[in-house]
C-alpha cells in the first residue's frame, strides 16, 4: 500500500517536473504564438509604406519613435565628397587592435578611387574613455554615442548608425554596409554585388526575380547579405528569449543577419523613415527585418556573405564578406593574399 502510494506521489511528481521542463523550454510558449504567415503586425499602427512614400513626396510628420542619444564625435566631414560605399562598422570599445587592422585593410579609404568612406559605430565604457578620445582625436573616424556599449543597445548603436549616415553622407554615398569588427570584407565585391545583386554568383536563384530594369542606388532598394528565416526563441535558457508580450508570432520576417549587409541609398532612406513609426526592439537584425517587411523591402540573400570563413583562399575571389575574423592577424594575412 505505502509502495504503490509513494509510486503514484512520484508519478506525478515527475509528470508536473515534465511538464514544467517543456514549459521553460518554451514548449507552450510556441502553442499560444500566432501564425505569422496569417498575417503579421507591430506596432505603431498604420501603414508604413504608404506613409513612408509620402514623407518622400513632402508631407510633414510627426515621428512615433525616436532615439534620444548625442554623438561624443561625429565626424561631420566625412563625407564632403561624392563616394560609393559607406562601411558603418559596429564596434565595441576595446577592439582598438580590430579597428586599426581594418583600417589598414578592407576599411582603408584609398581603395576603388579613394570612393570609399569608413566609420566605426561605438558607445561608452568608462575604462575605455581616455584610449578612445585619443583614437578620435587622431583618425577622426568614430562616431560615438553617449549610451552605454552593452549588447542590448546595440539596436540603438545600429540606428545611431542609421542617423548618422542620414544626416551626414546621405547625399554623398550611394551604397551603405553595417558590418560588426569581426568581419572580412571585399570592397570591390560588394560594390559588384550592391550594383547588380541579381547576377552574382551565390544568389538565390529559387527567388522570384524583380522585375526592375533600373537598379541605380536610388531606385532600387537593396537590403542584401546573408538571409535567415527563422522562429524566436522561447526557451527561458536562452540569451535570445523573447517572451510572448514581447513578440507574439511563431516566425520572424525574413531578415538579414546583422553582421553584414547592404543598403542602397533609397532603402537607407526609408528605413530611416520607417524606424520613426516602428516600435523599438531589440534585436537590431530582428528590427531591421521588420522595418524592411513594413516597406516590402525583399531581404536579397547571397551565399558569398559568409557565416563561417571559407576555406581555402580560391573562396576569397567571390567573397563578399566574412564572419570569423575576431583575430586581427588573420584578417591581414587573408588581405594580403587577396590583394598581393
Ligand atoms: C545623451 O544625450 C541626450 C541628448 O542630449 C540626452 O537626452 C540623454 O540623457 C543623454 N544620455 C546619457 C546616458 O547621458
Ligand atoms: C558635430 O561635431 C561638431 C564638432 O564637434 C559640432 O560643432 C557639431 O555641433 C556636431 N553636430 C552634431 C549634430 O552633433
Ligand atoms: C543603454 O545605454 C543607456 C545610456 O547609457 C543606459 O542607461 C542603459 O542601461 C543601456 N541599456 C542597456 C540595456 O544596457
Ligand atoms: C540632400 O539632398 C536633398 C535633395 O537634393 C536636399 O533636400 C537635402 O537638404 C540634402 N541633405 C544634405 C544633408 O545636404
Amino acid at each position: 500500500m505505502a509502495v504503490s502510494f509513494s509510486k503514484r506521489k512520484l508519478k506525478i511528481f515527475l509528470i508536473a517536473l515534465g511538464l514544467l521542463l517543456i514549459h521553460l523550454c518554451g514548449g507552450f510558449l510556441h502553442l499560444f504564438a500566432q501564425d505569422f504567415d496569417e498575417g503579421f503586425d507591430y506596432p505603431y499602427n498604420g501603414n508604413v509604406k504608404f506613409l513612408v512614400d509620402h514623407i518622400l513626396n513632402g508631407a510633414k510628420f510627426t515621428p512615433k519613435n525616436t532615439y534620444n542619444f548625442a554623438y561624443k564625435t561625429n565626424c561631420s566631414h566625412k563625407c564632403n565628397s561624392p563616394v560609393k560605399l559607406l562601411f558603418l562598422v559596429k564596434s565595441a570599445p576595446n577592439n582598438y587592435i580590430r579597428r586599426d587592422i581594418i583600417r589598414q585593410t578592407w576599411g582603408s579609404e584609398k581603395q576603388l578611387d579613394g570612393r570609399v568612406r569608413t566609420v566605426f559605430l561605438i558607445g561608452e565604457r568608462a575604462s575605455d574613455t581616455i584610449k578612445l578620445n585619443e583614437e578620435a582625436d587622431m583618425y577622426n573616424d568614430l562616431v560615438q554615442g553617449n549610451f552605454s556599449d552593452t549588447y542590448f543597445n546595440n539596436t540603438l548603436k545600429t540606428m545611431m548608425g542609421f542617423y548618422w549616415a542620414y544626416k551626414f553622407c546621405l547625399n554623398a554615398s550611394e551604397y551603405f554596409m553595417f558590418v560588426d569588427d569581426d568581419y572580412y570584407v571585399s570592397p570591390k565585391n560588394v560594390l559588384t554585388f550592391a550594383e547588380n545583386p541579381f547576377v552574382y554568383p551565390g544568389r538565390d536563384i529559387t527567388a522570384n526575380i524583380y522585375t526592375f530594369t533600373d537598379l541605380s542606388p536610388d531606385k532600387f532598394e537593396i537590403y542584401g547579405g546573408y538571409v535567415f528565416e527563422s522562429s524566436p526563441f522561447r526557451s527561458y535558457f536562452s540569451k535570445w528569449y523573447v517572451p510572448l508580450d514581447e513578440y507574439s508570432y511563431n516566425k520572424w520576417p525574413p531578415y538579414v543577419t546583422a553582421g553584414a549587409y547592404v543598403l542602397s541609398r533609397l532603402s537607407l532612406k526609408k528605413m530611416y523613415y520607417a524606424s520613426l513609426f516602428t516600435k523599438h526592439f531589440r534585436f537590431d537584425d530582428i528590427y531591421v527585418g521588420i522595418l524592411a517587411y513594413k516597406l516590402e523591402i525583399k531581404p536579397i540573400h547571397n551565399e558569398n556573405f559568409h557565416f563561417h570563413k571559407p576555406y581555402d583562399s580560391f573562396d576569397y575571389k567571390k567573397t563578399i564578406a566574412s564572419h570569423g575574423f575576431d583575430d586581427p592577424k588573420e584578417l591581414l594575412k587573408i588581405w594580403k593574399q587577396q590583394n598581393a
